[in-house]
């Protein structure tokens, strides 16, 4: 785009649609602004009084076709932005469901804490490949950050005690800067990172280069067994605790009868505050609480964990499959 380009550099599909978005408002803003700030001129040259002697003009008092033409026409150009706004919005912020690359992110001072589900770990640098849709869940381990990076057109604020999602496929193999662009301390400015997009054949190399300490799942599996969850979950349906196997992605009955989608935000509070969102037919105040056990990382392990008892192309006769091999184990 040459030495001076007013947008960015476009590392995914999604930001040259955002950058149209962009370019749309601008010409219409611009547009109106040069259409009010030319009448204006022309008017007061126009109809300026020439003489002393000039009389008055005569006011005019309304003109509903007038009315209605500046509020109508305006009207439909704002309903053109609303809707291409959130059309590209809910695109960007609602991953597919299947054959994501998940990367789990967690925000703390002053740095981005990078999870990958094979089990390697970076901080303040983030590595995908190009032509695959890469699904990031942002979790906060202290105060308010903001993830933010400009070739991606993607800024969301990430919250303590909630998680924000979003999605894109990358395109432009090349290095992008990451920033927090969210006030959260002294360290603030610091706060940002390197994203580096990478063909899928980079990116292979680059996942052997080597995860010490075992995949996410394994990882997560570990934590299942040290904090004692094994011994009530995944075992049957007949347990004291519901089973966790297939639940992930579907939508789970509770007891007061509202019907809750098992995403990744359910699973956390399942452990946390395990009492917020009980299952129908089982009892309150069975499972300890688990806030402030443990860690943001952690508790993403956890919830790839129990992820993986869900497979996403699992057949109504898989699952049982499966159950019985762990069960047997
Ligand atoms: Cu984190 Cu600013």
């Amino acid at each position: 785009m040459g030495v001076f380009s007013i947008f960015p550099s476009r590392a995914s599909v999604a930001a040259g649609e955002v950058d149209a978005l962009y370019t749309f408002l601008l010409v219409v803003g611009g547009a109106m602004t040069a259409i009010i700030f030319a009448s204006v001129f022309f008017f007061a040259v126009r109809y300026r009084r020439k003489s002393p002697n000039d009389p008055a003009p005569k006011a005019i008092h309304g003109s509903l076709p007038l009315e209605i033409a500046w509020t109508v026409i305006p009207f439909l150009v704002m309903l053109v932005m609303f809707a291409w706004g959130t059309k590209l919005y809910f695109q960007n912020y609602t991953p597919p469901l299947h054959d994501t690359l998940d990367i789990y992110i967690t925000g703390k001072q002053w740095m981005w804490k990078v999870q990958y589900p094979t089990g390697q770990r970076e901080i303040n640098e983030l590595h995908v490949p190009t032509g695959s849709s890469v699904k990031l869940i942002l979790a906060s381990e202290d105060v308010i950050h903001s993830f933010f990076v400009p070739a991606l057109r993607l800024k969301h604020d990430v919250v303590p005690g909630s998680y924000q999602t979003f999605w894109f496929e990358p395109k432009e193999p090349g290095r992008y800067h990451i920033f927090c662009a969210e006030y959260c301390g002294t360290g603030h400015s610091d706060m940002g990172g390197w994203m580096t997009v990478m063909t899928p054949a980079d990116y292979e190399n680059w996942l052997a280069g080597g995860a010490n300490g075992g995949s996410m799942v394994e990882l997560g599996g570990k934590l299942f067994q040290q904090y004692g969850c094994v011994t009530c979950h995944v075992t049957d349906h007949e347990g004291r605790c519901p089973s966790l196997l297939n639940v992930f992605g579907r939508p789970v009955v509770l007891d007061d009868g509202r019907t809750v989608m098992a995403d990744e935000a359910y699973v956390r509070e399942s452990i946390l505050n395990p009492n917020a969102k009980v299952v129908k037919g089982y009892k309150h105040d069975i499972m300890p609480v688990f806030e402030g056990q443990i860690s943001e990382e952690g508790l993403l392990q956890l919830i790839v964990y129990v992820k993986s008892l869900s497979p996403p192309t699992a057949s109504p006769a898989k699952p049982a499959a499966s159950a019985a091999k762990r069960s047997s184990k």
